[in-house]
């Protein structure tokens, strides 16, 4: 604290005679601004305000690919491969639907560290395919709770455009007598 009052008494003192006295003191005080202003600089290059999306929870594709071959060959084949061209990892490839994947794939694959679809509600089923799509079935296909995988499976599908559980027709004369239009989704 000593330095600054010293400067502050010689900076007062040496402009004793100068006008107009507010302009003068600044004038005093540019050096120690300059200098502090060079050593916090670095400092604030170094913490950008904004720090970039932490990504490290999710592994990618290839990663995988070498636990589960059948599921890996399903997506390339189907239309969800164009995920793999996504620059957030949240939503490209297996993870875009599975979730991140770090801790199941460094527990060795442990089944409750990844986001699975067997016994999930059509609302939890709705919000993970609604990520990237329209949740919008219509009205009366979500008053009677169906969920996208009442009639679309990402990797068991057939045929496989647009990834329907059995052919279009069939699929609606499960549940109507007469196959309304063919549109489901509105
Ligand atoms: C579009 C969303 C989606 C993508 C992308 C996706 N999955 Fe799946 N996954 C599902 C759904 C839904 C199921 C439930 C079975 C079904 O409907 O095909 C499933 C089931 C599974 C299963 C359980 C076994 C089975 O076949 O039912 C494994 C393992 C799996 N996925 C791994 C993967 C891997 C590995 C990738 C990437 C190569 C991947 N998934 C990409 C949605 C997805
Ligand atoms: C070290 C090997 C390994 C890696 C890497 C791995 N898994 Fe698994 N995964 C397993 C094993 C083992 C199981 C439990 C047995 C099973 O269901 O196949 C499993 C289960 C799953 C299930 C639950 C299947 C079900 O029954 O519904 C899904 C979904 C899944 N893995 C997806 C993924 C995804 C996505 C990735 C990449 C982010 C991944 N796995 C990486 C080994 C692995
Ligand atoms: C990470 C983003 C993402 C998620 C999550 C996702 N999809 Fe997709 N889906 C896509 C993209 C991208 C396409 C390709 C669109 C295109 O070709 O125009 C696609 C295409 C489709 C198609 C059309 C397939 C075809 O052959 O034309 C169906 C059906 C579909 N998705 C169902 C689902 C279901 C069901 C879920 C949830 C289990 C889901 N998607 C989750 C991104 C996603
Ligand atoms: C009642 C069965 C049914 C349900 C439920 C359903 N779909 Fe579909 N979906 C279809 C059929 C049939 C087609 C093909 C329609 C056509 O070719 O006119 C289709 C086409 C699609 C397509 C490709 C064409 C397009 O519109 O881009 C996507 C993507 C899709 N569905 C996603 C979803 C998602 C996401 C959900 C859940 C929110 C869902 N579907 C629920 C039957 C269904
Ligand atoms: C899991 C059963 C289920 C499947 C599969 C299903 N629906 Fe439906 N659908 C329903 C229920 C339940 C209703 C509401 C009650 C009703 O109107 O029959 C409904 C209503 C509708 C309606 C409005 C009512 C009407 O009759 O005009 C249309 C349109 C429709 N479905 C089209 C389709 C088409 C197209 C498919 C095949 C791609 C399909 N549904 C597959 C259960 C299903």
């Amino acid at each position: 604290m000593s330095q600054f009052r010293a400067a502050f008494l010689v900076a007062a003192n040496d402009f004793a005679g100068c006008t107009p006295l507010v302009l003068c003191w600044m004038l005093a005080f540019l050096p120690i601004v300059v200098v502090l202003a060079l050593i916090t600089s670095p400092l604030l290059a170094q913490n950008p305000p904004v720090p970039p999306p932490d990504e490290s929870n999710y592994v990618g594709v290839d990663v995988c690919q070498g636990c589960h071959e059948d599921s890996y060959n399903s997506f390339m084949k189907s239309a969800h491969a164009a995920t793999l061209k996504s620059k957030s990892a949240a939503t490209r490839g297996c993870e875009g639907c599975h979730g991140p994947g770090a801790e199941h794939a460094n527990a060795g694959g442990d089944p409750e560290r990844i986001e699975r679809y067997s016994g999930v509600k059509a609302d939890v089923i709705l919000a993970r395919c609604g990520r990237c799509h329209d949740r919008d079935m219509g009205k009366p296909h979500t008053d009677a709770h169906l969920s996208c995988l009442t009639c679309h499976s990402p990797h068991h599908s057939r045929p496989r455009t647009p990834l329907l559980v059995k052919p279009a027709q069939e699929l609606c004369r499960g549940c109507h007598a007469t196959v309304p239009s063919l549109g489901a989704h509105r």
